[in-house]
Protein backbone atom coordinates (compact mmCIF):
# COMPACT_ATOMS: atom_id res chain seq x y z
CA UNK A 1 0.00 0.00 0.00
CA UNK A 2 1.16 3.34 -0.63
CA UNK A 3 2.13 5.60 1.51
CA UNK A 4 2.31 9.24 1.18
CA UNK A 5 4.13 11.72 3.36
CA UNK A 6 1.87 14.37 2.33
CA UNK A 7 -1.73 13.32 1.49
CA UNK A 8 -3.97 15.01 3.96
CA UNK A 9 -5.05 18.11 2.39
CA UNK A 10 -5.12 16.24 -1.00
CA UNK A 11 -8.83 15.23 -2.30
CA UNK A 12 -6.82 12.57 -4.61
CA UNK A 13 -3.70 10.73 -5.50
CA UNK A 14 -0.80 12.45 -7.91
CA UNK A 15 -1.21 11.94 -11.64
CA UNK A 16 0.57 9.27 -13.00
CA UNK A 17 2.78 11.97 -15.13
CA UNK A 18 3.62 13.79 -11.63
CA UNK A 19 4.56 10.56 -9.69
CA UNK A 20 6.71 9.37 -12.64
CA UNK A 21 8.63 12.93 -12.75
CA UNK A 22 8.85 13.41 -8.68
CA UNK A 23 9.61 10.06 -7.93
CA UNK A 24 13.74 9.59 -7.16
CA UNK A 25 13.76 6.47 -5.65
CA UNK A 26 15.79 5.27 -8.29
CA UNK A 27 18.61 7.38 -7.86
CA UNK A 28 18.29 8.20 -3.87
CA UNK A 29 18.07 4.71 -2.87
CA UNK A 30 21.72 4.36 -2.20
CA UNK A 31 21.34 6.39 0.86
CA UNK A 32 18.57 4.09 2.48
CA UNK A 33 21.63 2.42 4.99
CA UNK A 34 22.41 6.42 5.89
CA UNK A 35 18.25 7.55 6.29
CA UNK A 36 18.13 4.19 8.60
CA UNK A 37 21.48 5.31 10.28
CA UNK A 38 19.38 8.80 10.81
CA UNK A 39 16.19 7.41 11.89
CA UNK A 40 18.17 5.66 14.62
CA UNK A 41 19.45 9.20 15.83
CA UNK A 42 16.43 10.86 15.41
CA UNK A 43 14.46 8.50 17.29
CA UNK A 44 17.28 8.65 20.29
CA UNK A 45 16.71 12.58 20.46
CA UNK A 46 12.93 12.16 20.50
CA UNK A 47 13.27 9.94 23.45
CA UNK A 48 15.73 12.12 25.13
CA UNK A 49 12.75 14.71 24.55
CA UNK A 50 10.49 12.67 26.51
CA UNK A 51 8.59 12.29 23.36
CA UNK A 52 8.84 8.42 23.22
CA UNK A 53 8.97 6.25 26.13
CA UNK A 54 11.92 3.91 27.02
CA UNK A 55 10.21 0.69 25.71
CA UNK A 56 8.53 2.97 22.39
CA UNK A 57 12.37 3.56 21.74
CA UNK A 58 13.60 -0.04 21.71
CA UNK A 59 10.83 -0.89 19.84
CA UNK A 60 11.64 1.32 17.54
CA UNK A 61 15.52 0.91 16.86
CA UNK A 62 14.28 -2.97 16.34
CA UNK A 63 12.23 -2.22 14.40
CA UNK A 64 15.25 -0.09 12.70
CA UNK A 65 17.01 -3.07 12.76
CA UNK A 66 14.88 -5.45 10.68
CA UNK A 67 14.29 -2.94 8.25
CA UNK A 68 17.92 -1.98 7.65
CA UNK A 69 18.12 -6.45 7.40
CA UNK A 70 15.75 -6.59 4.92
CA UNK A 71 17.26 -3.47 2.78
CA UNK A 72 20.78 -4.88 3.02
CA UNK A 73 19.50 -8.52 1.75
CA UNK A 74 17.15 -7.11 -0.67
CA UNK A 75 13.77 -8.39 0.90
CA UNK A 76 12.79 -4.71 1.13
CA UNK A 77 12.81 -2.39 -2.29
CA UNK A 78 10.96 0.72 -3.02
CA UNK A 79 7.69 0.22 -5.29
CA UNK A 80 6.96 2.90 -7.77
CA UNK A 81 4.73 4.20 -5.69
CA UNK A 82 7.15 5.23 -3.38
CA UNK A 83 8.13 9.24 -4.00
CA UNK A 84 11.71 8.68 -2.19
CA UNK A 85 14.11 6.64 -0.09
CA UNK A 86 12.48 8.06 2.93
CA UNK A 87 8.71 7.88 1.83
CA UNK A 88 9.81 3.69 1.02
CA UNK A 89 11.63 3.79 4.32
CA UNK A 90 8.61 4.95 6.61
CA UNK A 91 6.41 2.46 4.74
CA UNK A 92 9.22 -0.14 5.68
CA UNK A 93 8.95 0.92 8.88
CA UNK A 94 5.42 1.42 9.18
CA UNK A 95 4.67 -2.06 7.86
CA UNK A 96 7.14 -3.88 10.72
CA UNK A 97 6.12 -1.49 13.77
CA UNK A 98 2.82 -0.84 13.18
CA UNK A 99 1.26 2.60 12.24
CA UNK A 100 0.78 3.76 15.80
CA UNK A 101 4.68 3.32 16.78
CA UNK A 102 5.52 4.23 13.28
CA UNK A 103 3.98 7.17 12.99
CA UNK A 104 6.26 8.82 15.71
CA UNK A 105 9.46 8.65 14.25
CA UNK A 106 8.89 11.77 11.66
CA UNK A 107 8.11 14.06 14.38
CA UNK A 108 10.20 17.05 14.35
CA UNK A 109 12.14 16.01 10.83
CA UNK A 110 11.66 16.68 7.44
CA UNK A 111 12.66 15.48 4.54
CA UNK A 112 14.63 18.68 4.00
CA UNK A 113 16.70 18.73 6.70
CA UNK A 114 17.38 14.81 6.25
CA UNK A 115 18.30 14.77 2.84
CA UNK A 116 20.58 17.57 3.73
CA UNK A 117 22.24 15.78 6.17
CA UNK A 118 22.28 11.95 4.59
CA UNK A 119 24.26 13.36 1.46
CA UNK A 120 26.87 14.94 3.39
CA UNK A 121 27.07 11.47 5.26
CA UNK A 122 27.27 9.92 2.34
CA UNK A 123 29.90 11.99 0.61
CA UNK A 124 31.94 11.88 3.85
CA UNK A 125 32.01 8.23 3.67
CA UNK A 126 32.81 8.30 -0.46
CA UNK A 127 35.75 10.77 -0.10
CA UNK A 128 37.49 8.51 2.14
CA UNK A 129 37.50 6.14 -0.69
CA UNK A 130 38.05 7.80 -3.00
CA UNK A 131 40.95 9.70 -0.90
CA UNK A 132 42.72 6.30 -1.21
CA UNK A 133 42.19 5.51 -4.67
CA UNK A 134 44.29 8.44 -5.13
CA UNK A 135 46.74 7.90 -2.68
CA UNK A 136 46.98 4.24 -4.28
CA UNK A 137 47.67 6.08 -7.90
CA UNK A 138 50.02 8.79 -6.47
CA UNK A 139 52.08 5.57 -4.77
CA UNK A 140 51.85 3.79 -8.20
CA UNK A 141 53.87 6.88 -9.76
CA UNK A 142 56.09 6.54 -6.67
CA UNK A 143 56.82 2.82 -7.52
CA UNK A 144 57.56 3.93 -11.33
CA UNK A 145 59.78 6.59 -10.43
CA UNK A 146 61.44 4.64 -8.47
CA UNK A 147 62.11 1.81 -10.46
CA UNK A 148 63.14 3.88 -13.15
CA UNK A 149 65.22 6.83 -11.22
CA UNK A 150 68.20 7.02 -13.31
CA UNK A 151 65.91 7.48 -16.65
CA UNK A 152 66.20 10.89 -18.27
CA UNK A 153 64.55 12.34 -20.69
CA UNK A 154 63.43 15.06 -23.00
CA UNK A 155 61.80 17.90 -20.53
CA UNK A 156 58.93 20.10 -23.03
CA UNK A 157 57.06 22.92 -23.27
CA UNK A 158 54.47 23.82 -26.13
CA UNK A 159 55.18 19.90 -26.98
CA UNK A 160 59.06 20.93 -27.67
CA UNK A 161 61.99 19.87 -25.98
CA UNK A 162 63.28 22.26 -23.60
CA UNK A 163 65.80 20.68 -21.33
CA UNK A 164 66.48 17.49 -19.89
CA UNK A 165 64.90 16.12 -16.60
CA UNK A 166 64.67 13.09 -14.61
CA UNK A 167 61.64 10.79 -16.20
CA UNK A 168 60.97 10.29 -12.24
CA UNK A 169 60.86 14.24 -11.59
CA UNK A 170 58.22 13.89 -14.57
CA UNK A 171 56.01 11.25 -13.10
CA UNK A 172 55.93 12.97 -9.57
CA UNK A 173 54.87 16.61 -11.28
CA UNK A 174 51.55 13.97 -11.97
CA UNK A 175 51.77 12.32 -8.63
CA UNK A 176 51.92 15.98 -6.59
CA UNK A 177 48.61 17.39 -8.09
CA UNK A 178 46.96 13.95 -7.15
CA UNK A 179 47.65 14.36 -3.15
CA UNK A 180 46.62 17.64 -3.45
CA UNK A 181 43.18 16.46 -4.66
CA UNK A 182 43.32 14.36 -1.60
CA UNK A 183 44.14 17.26 -0.13
CA UNK A 184 40.99 18.96 -1.04
CA UNK A 185 39.07 16.13 0.06
CA UNK A 186 40.34 16.24 3.63
CA UNK A 187 39.75 20.05 3.20
CA UNK A 188 36.21 19.94 2.52
CA UNK A 189 35.62 17.45 4.98
CA UNK A 190 35.69 20.31 7.70
CA UNK A 191 33.29 21.51 5.92
CA UNK A 192 30.98 18.82 5.14
CA UNK A 193 31.32 17.86 8.77
CA UNK A 194 28.10 19.64 10.11
CA UNK A 195 24.84 17.66 10.52
CA UNK A 196 21.68 19.50 8.98
CA UNK A 197 19.24 17.29 11.31
CA UNK A 198 17.42 19.64 13.11
CA UNK A 199 16.58 22.37 10.89
CA UNK A 200 13.00 21.10 10.24
CA UNK A 201 11.33 22.52 6.88
CA UNK A 202 13.62 25.42 7.49
CA UNK A 203 12.63 27.40 10.57
CA UNK A 204 14.14 25.00 13.00
CA UNK A 205 12.64 22.07 15.22
CA UNK A 206 10.20 23.28 18.25
CA UNK A 207 10.18 19.37 20.27
CA UNK A 208 12.95 20.12 22.00
CA UNK A 209 15.49 17.90 20.34
CA UNK A 210 18.70 18.46 20.54
CA UNK A 211 20.72 18.81 17.13
CA UNK A 212 23.61 18.96 18.29
CA UNK A 213 23.11 14.93 20.27
CA UNK A 214 22.29 13.99 16.84
CA UNK A 215 24.87 15.68 15.27
CA UNK A 216 27.38 13.73 17.01
CA UNK A 217 25.65 10.35 17.03
CA UNK A 218 25.82 10.34 13.11
CA UNK A 219 29.46 11.14 13.51
CA UNK A 220 29.41 15.02 12.65
CA UNK A 221 31.26 17.14 14.89
CA UNK A 222 28.79 19.96 15.04
CA UNK A 223 24.73 20.98 13.69
CA UNK A 224 24.48 23.63 11.22
CA UNK A 225 24.37 27.27 12.88
CA UNK A 226 21.64 27.95 10.83
CA UNK A 227 18.43 25.84 9.67
CA UNK A 228 17.58 28.11 6.51
CA UNK A 229 21.17 27.71 5.31
CA UNK A 230 21.25 23.88 6.50
CA UNK A 231 18.41 22.87 4.30
CA UNK A 232 18.91 25.60 1.49
CA UNK A 233 22.71 24.88 0.88
CA UNK A 234 23.99 22.69 -1.83
CA UNK A 235 27.97 24.52 -2.15
CA UNK A 236 29.09 21.07 0.17
CA UNK A 237 27.69 18.69 -3.02
CA UNK A 238 29.54 21.55 -5.74
CA UNK A 239 32.43 21.76 -3.87
CA UNK A 240 32.99 17.83 -3.62
CA UNK A 241 31.82 18.11 -7.09
CA UNK A 242 34.40 20.67 -8.58
CA UNK A 243 36.99 18.20 -6.24
CA UNK A 244 36.29 15.14 -8.64
CA UNK A 245 36.06 17.25 -12.04
CA UNK A 246 39.65 18.79 -10.84
CA UNK A 247 41.03 15.06 -10.32
CA UNK A 248 39.17 14.12 -13.67
CA UNK A 249 41.64 16.90 -15.31
CA UNK A 250 44.58 16.35 -13.30
CA UNK A 251 43.94 12.26 -14.56
CA UNK A 252 43.19 13.49 -17.96
CA UNK A 253 46.64 15.47 -18.73
CA UNK A 254 48.59 12.40 -17.24
CA UNK A 255 46.27 10.11 -19.65
CA UNK A 256 47.16 12.31 -22.19
CA UNK A 257 50.60 11.80 -21.87
CA UNK A 258 50.46 8.24 -21.13
CA UNK A 259 48.55 8.18 -25.28
CA UNK A 260 51.40 10.05 -26.62
CA UNK A 261 54.02 7.81 -25.31
CA UNK A 262 52.65 4.73 -26.35
CA UNK A 263 52.71 5.82 -29.77
CA UNK A 264 55.15 4.54 -32.00
CA UNK A 265 56.28 8.32 -32.94
CA UNK A 266 57.51 8.52 -28.89
CA UNK A 267 57.77 4.81 -28.36
CA UNK A 268 58.15 5.70 -24.74
CA UNK A 269 56.40 2.94 -22.98
CA UNK A 270 54.46 -0.15 -23.62
CA UNK A 271 51.16 -1.06 -21.93
CA UNK A 272 50.21 -4.28 -19.82
CA UNK A 273 48.31 -6.40 -21.85
CA UNK A 274 45.99 -6.87 -19.52
CA UNK A 275 45.14 -2.71 -19.37
CA UNK A 276 45.14 -2.13 -23.03
CA UNK A 277 42.67 -3.32 -25.64
CA UNK A 278 42.42 -4.81 -29.37
CA UNK A 279 40.51 -3.79 -32.39
CA UNK A 280 37.90 -5.66 -33.83
CA UNK A 281 39.63 -5.39 -37.26
CA UNK A 282 43.10 -4.50 -37.19
CA UNK A 283 44.49 -7.47 -35.26
CA UNK A 284 48.22 -5.59 -34.58
CA UNK A 285 46.02 -2.66 -32.72
CA UNK A 286 46.87 -2.22 -28.98
CA UNK A 287 44.99 0.73 -27.57
CA UNK A 288 45.21 2.60 -24.67
CA UNK A 289 41.73 2.81 -24.11
CA UNK A 290 41.80 3.51 -20.12
CA UNK A 291 43.47 6.79 -20.86
CA UNK A 292 41.17 7.66 -23.14
CA UNK A 293 38.36 6.48 -20.77
CA UNK A 294 39.69 8.60 -18.41
CA UNK A 295 39.98 11.63 -20.84
CA UNK A 296 36.82 11.57 -21.89
CA UNK A 297 35.55 10.86 -18.33
CA UNK A 298 37.18 14.14 -17.26
CA UNK A 299 34.20 16.31 -19.62
CA UNK A 300 31.86 13.75 -17.63
CA UNK A 301 33.03 15.42 -14.66
CA UNK A 302 32.89 18.52 -15.55
CA UNK A 303 29.83 18.16 -17.15
CA UNK A 304 28.50 16.85 -13.50
CA UNK A 305 30.14 19.78 -11.96
CA UNK A 306 28.37 22.62 -13.99
CA UNK A 307 25.13 21.05 -14.13
CA UNK A 308 24.93 21.43 -10.15
CA UNK A 309 25.87 24.97 -10.31
CA UNK A 310 23.40 25.69 -13.05
CA UNK A 311 20.50 23.80 -10.73
CA UNK A 312 21.64 25.84 -7.66
CA UNK A 313 22.17 29.27 -9.37
CA UNK A 314 19.07 31.69 -8.93
CA UNK A 315 17.11 29.12 -6.61
CA UNK A 316 15.70 31.52 -3.57
CA UNK A 317 15.82 30.13 0.33
CA UNK A 318 14.90 27.91 1.54
CA UNK A 319 14.38 24.25 -0.48
CA UNK A 320 13.17 24.01 -3.40
CA UNK A 321 12.11 20.94 -4.90
CA UNK A 322 15.22 21.76 -7.86
CA UNK A 323 17.47 21.04 -5.00
CA UNK A 324 16.79 17.08 -5.82
CA UNK A 325 18.25 17.47 -8.93
CA UNK A 326 21.62 17.83 -6.98
CA UNK A 327 21.99 14.05 -6.80
CA UNK A 328 22.87 12.38 -10.26
CA UNK A 329 25.55 14.86 -11.07
CA UNK A 330 27.60 13.59 -7.81
CA UNK A 331 26.87 10.18 -7.34
CA UNK A 332 27.89 10.29 -10.55
CA UNK A 333 31.09 11.52 -10.19
CA UNK A 334 31.43 9.21 -7.02
CA UNK A 335 30.94 6.45 -9.16
CA UNK A 336 32.90 7.86 -12.39
CA UNK A 337 35.54 8.10 -10.23
CA UNK A 338 35.39 4.72 -8.15
CA UNK A 339 35.32 2.85 -11.32
CA UNK A 340 37.82 4.84 -13.06
CA UNK A 341 40.94 5.13 -10.44
CA UNK A 342 41.60 1.36 -10.12
CA UNK A 343 41.93 0.86 -13.85
CA UNK A 344 44.40 4.13 -13.98
CA UNK A 345 46.33 2.89 -11.42
CA UNK A 346 46.46 -0.88 -12.61
CA UNK A 347 47.86 1.00 -15.79
CA UNK A 348 50.49 3.15 -14.34
CA UNK A 349 51.75 0.37 -12.11
CA UNK A 350 52.34 -2.16 -15.28
CA UNK A 351 53.39 0.35 -18.04
CA UNK A 352 57.00 -0.55 -19.23
CA UNK A 353 59.38 2.03 -19.60
CA UNK A 354 61.74 2.58 -22.48
CA UNK A 355 64.67 4.17 -20.99
CA UNK A 356 67.01 3.69 -24.11
CA UNK A 357 64.55 5.72 -25.88
CA UNK A 358 63.91 8.55 -23.54
CA UNK A 359 67.73 8.83 -22.78
CA UNK A 360 68.74 8.97 -26.41
CA UNK A 361 66.13 11.73 -27.48
CA UNK A 362 66.58 13.82 -23.91
CA UNK A 363 69.63 15.68 -25.56
CA UNK A 364 67.89 16.31 -28.87
CA UNK A 365 66.24 19.73 -29.81
CA UNK A 366 69.31 21.77 -28.82
CA UNK A 367 67.90 20.98 -25.54
CA UNK A 368 71.05 21.66 -23.84
CA UNK A 369 71.23 25.36 -25.07
CA UNK A 370 70.20 27.21 -21.44
CA UNK A 371 73.06 24.83 -19.99
CA UNK A 372 75.59 26.89 -22.07
CA UNK A 373 73.72 30.50 -21.48
CA UNK A 374 73.99 29.38 -17.63
CA UNK A 375 77.61 28.49 -17.85
CA UNK A 376 78.49 31.79 -19.61
CA UNK A 377 76.84 33.53 -16.72
CA UNK A 378 78.35 31.64 -13.89
CA UNK A 379 82.00 32.99 -16.07
CA UNK A 380 80.27 36.27 -15.57
CA UNK A 381 78.80 36.94 -19.03
CA UNK A 382 75.81 38.94 -19.08
CA UNK A 383 72.63 36.70 -19.58
CA UNK A 384 71.60 38.67 -22.32
CA UNK A 385 74.91 38.10 -24.00
CA UNK A 386 75.19 34.80 -23.12
CA UNK A 387 71.59 34.27 -24.52
CA UNK A 388 72.58 35.64 -27.70
CA UNK A 389 76.07 33.50 -27.66
CA UNK A 390 74.07 30.45 -27.21
CA UNK A 391 71.09 31.10 -29.53
CA UNK A 392 74.13 31.57 -32.23
CA UNK A 393 75.63 27.94 -31.49
CA UNK A 394 72.13 26.79 -31.95
CA UNK A 395 71.62 28.53 -35.41
CA UNK A 396 75.27 26.98 -36.47
CA UNK A 397 74.76 24.04 -35.61
CA UNK A 398 71.24 23.79 -37.36
CA UNK A 399 72.65 25.42 -40.73
CA UNK A 400 75.01 22.46 -40.44
CA UNK A 401 72.70 19.48 -38.95
CA UNK A 402 75.03 18.63 -35.92
CA UNK A 403 74.28 18.87 -32.04
CA UNK A 404 75.91 21.24 -29.77
CA UNK A 405 78.65 19.11 -28.33
CA UNK A 406 79.97 18.39 -31.94
CA UNK A 407 81.05 22.12 -32.16
CA UNK A 408 84.74 22.31 -32.63
CA UNK A 409 87.05 24.46 -30.21
CA UNK A 410 87.23 26.74 -33.30
CA UNK A 411 83.81 26.56 -34.01
CA UNK A 412 83.07 27.68 -30.43
CA UNK A 413 85.91 30.54 -30.45
CA UNK A 414 84.37 32.13 -33.61
CA UNK A 415 81.02 32.47 -31.91
CA UNK A 416 82.63 34.61 -29.08
CA UNK A 417 85.99 34.65 -27.11
CA UNK A 418 84.04 33.53 -23.75
CA UNK A 419 83.37 30.05 -25.07
CA UNK A 420 86.20 27.51 -24.34
CA UNK A 421 86.54 24.42 -24.98
CA UNK A 422 85.06 23.18 -21.03
CA UNK A 423 81.84 24.81 -22.08
CA UNK A 424 81.27 20.55 -23.11
CA UNK A 425 81.10 19.85 -19.32
CA UNK A 426 78.04 20.98 -19.28
CA UNK A 427 76.81 19.32 -22.73
CA UNK A 428 75.92 16.24 -21.58
CA UNK A 429 72.60 15.22 -20.34
CA UNK A 430 73.77 13.91 -17.10
CA UNK A 431 75.60 17.60 -16.61
CA UNK A 432 72.50 19.17 -17.22
CA UNK A 433 70.77 17.18 -14.92
CA UNK A 434 73.35 17.37 -11.77
CA UNK A 435 73.48 21.49 -12.30
CA UNK A 436 69.84 21.47 -11.22
CA UNK A 437 70.36 20.91 -7.66
CA UNK A 438 68.49 24.00 -5.88
CA UNK A 439 65.17 22.65 -4.11
CA UNK A 440 62.67 21.42 -6.29
CA UNK A 441 65.20 21.14 -9.73
CA UNK A 442 65.49 17.88 -11.57
CA UNK A 443 68.98 16.57 -10.00
CA UNK A 444 69.47 13.24 -9.56
CA UNK A 445 69.85 14.38 -5.46
CA UNK A 446 67.45 16.43 -5.19
CA UNK A 447 64.60 14.11 -6.99
CA UNK A 448 65.38 10.98 -4.32
CA UNK A 449 64.86 14.09 -1.95
CA UNK A 450 61.47 14.19 -3.47
CA UNK A 451 60.54 10.85 -3.94
CA UNK A 452 61.24 10.24 -0.09
CA UNK A 453 58.95 13.22 0.95
CA UNK A 454 56.06 11.81 -1.82
CA UNK A 455 55.86 8.35 0.10
CA UNK A 456 56.26 10.17 3.14
CA UNK A 457 53.51 12.71 2.48
CA UNK A 458 51.11 9.70 0.96
CA UNK A 459 51.92 7.55 4.04
CA UNK A 460 50.85 10.15 5.87
CA UNK A 461 47.47 10.62 5.16
N1 LIG B 1 13.76 13.84 -2.28
C1 LIG B 1 13.95 15.22 -2.00
C2 LIG B 1 15.36 15.69 -2.35
O1 LIG B 1 16.13 14.91 -2.74
C3 LIG B 1 13.69 15.50 -0.57
C4 LIG B 1 12.25 15.67 -0.39
C5 LIG B 1 11.86 17.02 -0.02
N2 LIG B 1 10.61 17.22 -0.64
C6 LIG B 1 9.84 18.20 -0.34
N3 LIG B 1 8.71 18.25 -0.98
N4 LIG B 1 10.13 19.11 0.54
O2 LIG B 1 15.69 16.85 -2.25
Amino acid sequence: QAVRLWGGRFSGGPSEALARLSQSTHFDWRLARHDIEGSRAHARVLHAAGLLTPDELAQMLEGLDRLEADVASGAFTPTPADEDVHTALERGFIERVGPELGGRLRAGRSRNDQIATLVRMYLRERARVVAGLLLDLAAALADQAEANIDVAMPGRTHLQHAQPVLLAHHLMAHAWPLVRDVERLRDWDRRADASAYGSGALAGSSLGLDPEAVAADLGFSRAVPNSIDGTAARDVVAEFAFVAAMTGVDLSRLAEEIILWATKEFSFVTLDDAFSTGSSIMPQKKNPDIAELARGKAGRLIGDLTGLLGTLKGLPLAYNRDLQEDKEPVFDAVDTLEVLLPAFTGMVATLTVNGERMAELAPQGFSLATDIAEWLVRHRVPFREAHEIAGACVRICEERGIDLPELSDADLAGISPHLSPRVREVLTVEGSLRSRAAKGGTAPARVAEQLADLRATIDGH
